[in-house]
This record gives structure tokens, C-alpha cells and sequence, in this order.
């Protein structure tokens, strides 16, 4: 159990690093747009997250409001991502608020998960 709980663990980490991998390359190429590769990155690790937010194969406490916290980021981002697609398709470029909004709150998410004990 907990060996199956560390590998649902490993496929969120593999979402946020798509995510946050991702939109790194945005940023260097310059074009500073959001891609279906980001789509992916957060729904791997929307799905895994809400596997692990079930406390099974753990012997402490689960912290909801920190599960609450990343829950609703995840959700800004996935709306920033859809406003920025929709910027794009209508061939215009996404605002970089919007860009930096997404980088920024996939970081803090996963400076949340690691530092918030
Ligand atoms: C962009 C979105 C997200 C990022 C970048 C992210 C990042 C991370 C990272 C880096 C860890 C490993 C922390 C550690 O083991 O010390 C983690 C664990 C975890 N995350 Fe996320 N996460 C995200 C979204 C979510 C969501 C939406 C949920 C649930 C609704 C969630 C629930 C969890 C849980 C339950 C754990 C494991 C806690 C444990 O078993 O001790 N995450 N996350």
C-alpha cells in the first residue's frame, strides 16, 4: 500500500514537472505562450493529487487546509491556462500577467507541498 502511494506520489511529481518543465521552455524560447504540454503537466497532477488526498497507505494526518490551498491554486492555473489558449487561438498573445501567473503559482504550489508542514 504505501509502495503503491509513493508511485500515484511519483506520477504528481512527473505532472509538475511537465507543467513547470513546460512552461520553462516558454520562457527561454521567448515565446512566452501556453501549450498542450501544460494541460497535461496539470491534469497528471490534479488526478494524482486527489488520489493522495485520500489518507490511505499513511500512518499521520493529511493536512486539508494545505490540500484545500493547492486545490484552488491548481484551479487559478488551470483558468489562466484556459484564458491564455483563448488569447492564442484568437492569434493574439497571452498577457504576461497571465504567463508569469502560471509559472509562479505552479512554484508556489509545489513550495507549498514541500515547506507547509
Ligand atoms: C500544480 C499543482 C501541484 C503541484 C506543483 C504540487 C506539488 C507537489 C509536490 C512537489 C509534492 C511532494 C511533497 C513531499 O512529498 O514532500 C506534493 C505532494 C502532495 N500533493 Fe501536490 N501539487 C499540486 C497539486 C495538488 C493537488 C490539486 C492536490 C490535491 C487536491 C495535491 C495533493 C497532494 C498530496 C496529498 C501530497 C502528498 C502528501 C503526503 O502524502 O504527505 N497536490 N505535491
Amino acid at each position: 500500500m504505501e509502495f503503491l502511494r509513493h508511485l500515484v506520489l511519483l506520477f504528481h511529481l512527473v505532472g509538475f514537472a511537465i507543467l513547470f518543465g513546460a512552461w520553462a521552455v516558454e520562457l527561454v524560447n521567448g515565446h512566452r505562450g501556453v501549450t498542450r504540454l501544460m494541460n497535461w503537466g496539470l491534469a497528471i497532477a490534479a488526478v494524482a493529487g486527489l488520489i493522495l488526498a485520500a489518507p490511505w497507505g499513511i500512518e499521520y494526518e493529511l493536512n486539508y487546509v494545505k490540500i484545500g490551498v493547492k486545490l484552488v491554486i491548481l484551479l487559478v492555473i488551470g483558468a489562466l491556462l484556459g484564458i491564455g489558449a483563448g488569447r492564442q487561438r484568437k492569434g493574439g498573445k497571452v498577457p504576461p500577467a497571465v504567463f508569469w501567473s502560471i509559472g509562479v503559482l505552479t512554484l508556489a504550489n509545489a513550495a507549498i507541498a514541500v515547506l507547509w508542514r
